[in-house]
């Protein structure tokens, strides 16, 4: 596994809709691993494959409920609306205001192909629209109701 660069906004490839996965093995695992290690590294809630600039349908998310590889992933109901502030890693030093659903319904495969479903709620739900946004090169700051700098770190 090793940390990746996470692009910028700016870099064409998160403006790209992105390639379903077709192919699942030890190129998509390491893939997947790489994201793992790259989010954490950041400190991160989620990061989508076009973020380390690969234009494949694949996200990680690393939340309170736990930590989640969705591939190919589809939301198939939602409900409800919250605001609040979001950021990206790919946008540095800003965070909005965003409306998202409050609850939303997935399905997804997981690393061996295999179908799942899920639902979220809150923070969770939200980083769920914001990570499968990334896939059809969709920005955070596209949505927003604001945007903000955030003051710079030391
Ligand atoms: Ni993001």
């Amino acid at each position: 596994m090793s940390k990746r660069y996470v692009v910028q906004d700016g870099d064409e490839v998160l403006r790209k809709t992105c390639r379903p996965v077709k192919v699942f093995g030890s190129e998509l695992n390491a893939l997947l691993n790489d994201m793992k290690e790259t989010v954490r590294a950041e400190n991160g809630a989620g990061l989508a494959a076009p973020q380390i600039g690969v234009d494949l349908r694949a996200v990680v998310i690393d939340v309170e409920e736990g930590f989640y590889e969705l591939i190919n992933p589809v939301i198939l109901s939602v409900k409800g609306e919250q605001k609040g502030p979001e950021g990206c890693l790919s946008v540095k030093g800003k965070q909005g205001t965003v409306r998202r659903p409050y609850k939303v319904k997935a399905e997804y495969f997981d690393r061996n192909g295999k179908k799942h479903k899920l639902t979220a709620e809150g923070f969770f739900a939200r980083a769920v629209c914001h990570e499968l946004d990334h896939l059809d090169g969709i920005l955070y700051i596209d949505k927003a109701d604001e945007v903000y700098d955030l003051p710079a770190e030391d």
